[in-house]
Parts: structure tokens; sequence; C-alpha cells
């Protein structure tokens, strides 16, 4: 300290303090970048949300679904990690949730679970030709009661204000739908209190099931009832009046990253709320999405987890009030 008030800069010591401070961290980030060490978005301003679409535990692929947890976990600049549903394998049987808790344990991240179909609405026993059977309300709401337990919840939705944003986390739950993703009456009053008394804050919705309309019909479920959020009519109408819901994000149809509806157009939801639709877990290669979340904006980027990469061309940016 005293040196530099001295004023000494001449000194050949100087000089070479001078010279490692600038060339050392210059060598280290050519060798992180060369060895392809992971580039964050972040930048210091942005909190980086990982999303997760339908794990599906323990299921197929699960060497590169653990792979994803430890790559997630190298991380140092994620805030939290969202998993979207459909966590349990097929039927939300016992062993299922008792794998995916100990699955999501290795997982050093603040994480919001939401529940999906495969979590609770079928029977744990097959029908005699061996198909799932839809369970009735005793049976849909003990496997609700395992999803809270399993993961320490006391409601299956919650939200938070992250950043200059609300995030607001919706469970399929309804008790008799006939529909695969249907959010309850009560956790629907609830989603139109909360933001109703929102207003003005940017938000984000995390849902299993995507927004009807905002997939191109790529196979024989794409926007059917089955598979868009639920119920329809009464969410479209309360997005229409809650304008600051400008981002939807969902799985559940497994939409690939290489799939044309994956970053379309069509994704855009009644002019105003985008929907982001994550890949699964079902697969060799696993993409995972990330919400870098700004003051003014939310970039949206692809992790190819086999490749080790961002893909560039599907990142976008989406702005409040400004799809
Ligand atoms: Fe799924």
């Amino acid at each position: 300290m005293g040196y530099w008030v001295n004023g000494q800069r001449s000194n050949w010591a100087t000089r070479r303090r001078i010279g490692e401070a600038i060339l050392l961290p210059a060598a280290l980030f050519i060798v992180l970048t060369w060895v392809g060490a992971p580039v964050f978005a972040s930048d210091g301003q942005a909190l980086h949300v990982v999303v997760l679409g339908d794990p599906h535990l323990p299921g197929k692929q699960l060497p590169a679904k653990e792979a994803v947890l430890r790559t997630v976990n190298g991380w140092p600049d994620v805030d939290r990690v969202v998993v979207l549903g459909d966590i349990c394998e097929d039927r939300g049987a016992a062993d299922e949730y008792a794998f995916a808790k100990q699955f999501f344990a290795s997982l050093g991240k603040p994480t919001h679970f939401l529940a999906g179909n495969h979590d609770y609405i079928y029977e744990d026993a097959p029908s005699a030709r061996g198909g799932r059977i839809r369970g009735g309300p005793d049976s849909r709401a003990a496997k609700l009661r395992r999803f809270r337990e399993t993961f320490g919840l006391e409601e299956m939705y919650s939200s938070r204000r992250v950043g200059s944003y609300l995030l607001v986390f919706l469970s399929t739950d309804h008790l008799l739908s006939p529909h695969l993703a249907q959010i309850s009456d009560r956790q629907l009053n609830w989603l139109r209190d909360e933001l109703r008394k929102h207003r003005a804050t940017p938000t984000v919705i995390f849902f299993h099931a995507p927004l009807r309309g905002t997939l191109l019909d790529f196979n024989d479920h794409a926007n059917k009832d089955d598979f868009v959020a639920q119920p329809q009519t009464e969410l479209r109408e309360l997005l229409r009046q809650n304008r600051q819901v400008f981002l939807w994000v969902a799985g559940h149809m497994h939409v690939s990253a290489t799939n044309e509806s994956y970053r379309s157009a069509v994704n855009l939801f009644e002019g105003q709320t985008m929907t982001v639709h994550v890949t699964d877990m079902q697969r060799e290669r696993i993409w995972t999405t990330s919400l870098f979340l700004f003051p003014d904006r939310v970039v949206v980027k692809t992790f190819d987890h086999k490749r080790g990469a961002w893909v560039a061309d599907l990142e976008r940016t989406v702005k409040p009030g400004q799809p």
C-alpha cells in the first residue's frame, strides 16, 4: 500500500506486479475458455433459473439424468431450479417417489418441485390389459399428499418475488378432471388473487402443461385437451386480464429442442405471453432451459448436456410488456 502512496512506480518489482495483475487473469481466462469451461450469461446482473422438464424417475437414460444434476451443481451462478412435473416415471407409486427424493437430494440448489399428471393421476395397479387407469379422488389426493411429503411442501402451489419479477409455481391437482393437466378450483382462485395483487409486477408462470395453441400440430397430442393447461377457457380469460404475465414455462409435451415448435412464432399466446417449451429428460441427449432474469428482460437459453454447450441458435430475449 505504502509503495503506491510513495509513487515509486518506476521500480522493477512494481512493474512486475502490474504485469502479473494483468497477465495472470488473462491467462486464466484463455485457459478456461480453451478447455471449454461454461461461460455464464448472467454477468452479475441476472438471476439464473434452471428449468428441468419431465424427469420421469427413474425411467430411461438415468446416467444422463444424473449427469445433468452434476452439471447444474457445477454452475456457480444458479439462483434456483424449477422441476416442471412428471417427476415420477409413471404412476406416482411409493418407490418412484422414494427414488425421486434420493435423486434430487444431490442437487445443491434451492429447488421448486411442480406436480404433473404422472405424479398423481394414475392408479398404482394397471388395467387387466396392462394400461394405466386414471384414479378417483381418493387415489389422486393420496398421491398429492405423497408429493408434498416427499418434497416438504405445505401447498401444491406457491409464488415468490425474485428480482423484479413474480415467479408463480402451479401444479396439476384437480381431483376429478377428465383432463391430464388441470389445476383445482381452489388453486385457480388463489392464482386469480395472486395476479390481482401483483398487477404491476412482470410475472412468469411455471406449470406442467403449455398454453393451448403455442405449438404447431406436430403430433396427435399437440393442442388437444389432455395436453394443454386446464381449465383452458378460464386461464385464457385470466391471462387476458393480467397482461403482466409475459412468460409461461411448461413441459408435458416432451418437445425436443430440435423440433420446429421449440422456438417458433407460434409460442406467443394471445399476443402477450411467450410460452417456453422445456424438453423432457427421458433421452440420451438432454437439453435444459435456463432463464436469465435481468432487471428489464429475460434471456432464455438452452443447454445441450451431451455437447456440454449452450445452443446459440435457440437463445431468445423476452421483455415484459413487449414479447
Ligand atoms: Fe411427461
